[in-house]
């Protein structure tokens, strides 16, 4: 898929302002492509796609985790876990994207998971601190990013604050999750 084309899809399905954050993710990840020699064209198709499926009404999502095969555990815990897998699944069966790399880093940007390719690790990160994001601390993943170029340390301090998070509002916390928060605090 061509990224003109991306972003008309994007463009057309998404709210002007989840528009402009999946812009500025796919910007986020060009820089970060660039210091840690990750494939621009993959990490920006795969920015600019990443919350495609975000705002899809939930009985659809529903019966699209049946309709394409996912995992039936992603049912169980937080919707909000949904829209990686069913937009990649869209992109995949509806719209002919085949680049597997891409398709994973749309699948996995809002768990993480161990063992990331560096696509999906430029994702998961980049959705985390492009620049109108605001959580508290975000500028000091900012800082293990572009200061330290660390980016695997950036991954276990996300994965630790979104843990902390869930546990907090007493949500359940999705397996994958958690194996990304205990791989990349071996790995940083
Ligand atoms: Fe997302
Ligand atoms: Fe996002």
């Amino acid at each position: 898929m061509k990224k003109k084309r991306a972003i008309k899809l994007v463009e057309e399905k998404l709210p002007k302002k989840r528009y402009e954050h999946s812009l500025r993710v796919a910007e986020t990840g060009l820089k970060m492509a660039e210091l840690f020699n990750g494939d621009k064209d993959k990490v920006e198709l795969a920015g600019i796609l990443h919350d495609y499926a975000k705002y899809d009404d939930l009985a659809m999502m529903y019966q699209q985790v049946t309709q394409y095969d996912l995992d039936h555990e992603l049912l169980a815990y937080n919707s909000e876990i949904l829209h990686g897998p069913i937009a990649a699944s869209m992109m995949k069966y509806e719209h002919g994207l085949e680049d597997e790399e891409v398709l994973q880093a749309i699948y996995n940007h809002t768990t993480g998971r161990k063992q990331m390719t560096l696509t999906e690790k430029i994702i998961f990160v980049a959705d985390y601190i492009e620049p109108e994001r605001k959580q508290p601390d975000v500028d000091d993943i900012r800082k293990i990013i572009f200061d330290e170029k660390k980016l695997d340390k950036a991954i276990y301090e996300i994965s630790k604050r979104t843990v902390s998070y869930l546990l907090e509002s007493d949500k359940c916390i999705y397996p994958r999750t958690i194996e990304c928060l205990n791989y990349y605090n071996l790995e940083k």
